[in-house]
């Protein structure tokens, strides 16, 4: 087989790259590891902002979100029962974010694919990259029991954190920047009408929780647990209980419970490696970066890799233009860090630490209060929650 682009991994990364190149010409063929319905069965965030749902549009797969999408101009934080509005609109020039789950954005990028007929090998195992420093590329895979080998230009590696792609890079090459953070995030997905307009991050002492939604039938909770917690220990009542006892009066009288559809435990992780590219591969999205959920910046940050290396791609294969290949990584890394560092400031604000000291604590409260009460605090949670502009890759001609 051979193409101009191999892209390992078909989620949200790796179909939103290949939609991309397939209007712009570009040929390209996905290997993932699993069965369509699996990547289709994991629930994952569901705020997009500007940029992505751009993204989505200039992909020519918004059609369904544009109808089903819930476009939200602002967002709560609770703060002890104190609830404060950031207007995320009126913050940023009239900037908003989209609710659209990451599954529904997966299965129009997989009925796009299909519907222009590019290839995507699902069920490829032993999946290896190749003199990715050479002149001629090449993954090599099994499928159906026989190896089979795909020559190519580039590989992009959109196959995730537990991805082959990253792992195929010699050792010594990438520098790694991680932070576990001692708690998981237990969620759950439940047929029943959202508890607030808009989404709802709440502090408490008991810890932080979430009220985010799927659409105005169908609601997406989340509630801080200890690390070494199961989802066996959290019946449907535990949750429902605790969720309650973390948020403000009023929005806990009005909350509507109902059975789980779905429930897991997530853990939370600050993850970078530096540099993203090697030779011509390429990593984007999760492969290169994690993000805790609570600024919502996973799939965004995913959805910036991919629009950088289309239009590094669509110039290489225009205008001939390869000396931009090497600026991939540095491009996208300013925006992930920045995307890092908000992840990372919202979870350290929102969320109790059990090791916190009494002066750790107070720092805490006061540096959210601080921000909340100031007209520059609160933009700038908005200004990065609608999420930071994406850089030109060549601004001198764009
Ligand atoms: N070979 C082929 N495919 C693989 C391999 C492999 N060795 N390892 C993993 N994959 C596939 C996975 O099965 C998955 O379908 O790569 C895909 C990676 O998808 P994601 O993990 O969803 O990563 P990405 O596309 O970068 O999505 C960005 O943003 O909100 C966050 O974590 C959230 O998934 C989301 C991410
Ligand atoms: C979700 O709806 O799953 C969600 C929303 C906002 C977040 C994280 C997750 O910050």
């Amino acid at each position: 087989m051979k193409t101009q682009v191999a892209i390992i991994g078909a989620g949200p990364s790796g179909l939103l790259l290949g939609q991309l190149l397939h209007n712009a010409g570009i040929a390209n063929i996905i290997i993932e590891r699993q069965r369509p319905d699996y990547v289709l069965s994991r629930i994952r965030a569901g705020v997009l902002e500007q940029g992505m749902v751009d993204l989505l549009r200039k992909a020519g797969v918004s059609q369904r979100m544009d109808i089903e999408g819930l476009p939200h101009h602002g967002f709560e934080l609770a703060l002890k029962g104190r609830r404060v509005h950031i207007d995320l609109a009126g913050l940023t020039g009239g900037k908003a974010v989209m609710i659209y789950g990451q599954t529904e954005v997966t299965r129009d990028l997989m009925a796009a694919r299909q519907e222009v007929g590019a290839q995507t090998v699902y069920e490829a195992s032993d999946v290896q990259l190749h003199d990715m420093k050479g002149a001629q590329p090449y993954v090599t895979f099994i499928k159906d029991g026989e190896t089979c080998r795909l020559d190519c230009d580039y590989i992009a590696g959109c196959d995730g954190y537990h991805g082959i792609a990253r792992q195929s890079i010699p050792a010594g090459v990438l520098q790694t920047f991680e932070r576990v953070y001692p708690f998981g995030w237990l969620g759950i997905l439940a047929d029943t009408p959202p508890v607030n307009e808009e989404l709802v991050y709440a502090t408490h002492e008991r810890g932080f929780a979430l009220c985010s939604m799927r659409s105005p039938t169908r609601t997406r909770y989340y509630v801080q647990v200890d690390a070494e917690d199961k989802v066996e220990d959290w019946s449907d009542d535990r949750f429902w209980n605790e969720l309650k006892a973390r948020l403000p009066a009023d929005l806990a009288e009005r909350l509507v419970t109902g059975p789980s559809i779905e429930k897991s435990i997530a853990p939370l992780r600050s993850f970078v490696v530096e540099p993203m590219q090697y030779g011509k591969l390429f990593l984007v999205g999760d492969a290169a970066h994690i993000v805790p959920p609570t600024g919502a910046k996973g799939l965004n940050l995913a959805a910036s890799d991919v629009s950088t290396l289309f239009d590094i791609l669509r110039k290489v294969y225009e205008h001939g233009r390869t000396d931009l290949l090497e600026r991939y990584s540095a491009i996208c890394l300013r925006r992930v860090w920045k995307a890092e560092r908000f992840s990372w400031w919202m979870t350290s604000m929102l969320h109790r630490f059990p090791d916190a000291d009494p002066f750790t604590q107070r720092m805490q409260q006061t540096e959210l209060d601080y921000f909340v009460s100031s007209a520059a605090g609160r933009t700038t949670i908005a200004e990065n929650y609608v999420g930071l502009p994406y850089e030109a890759v060549d601004p001198s001609n764009d």
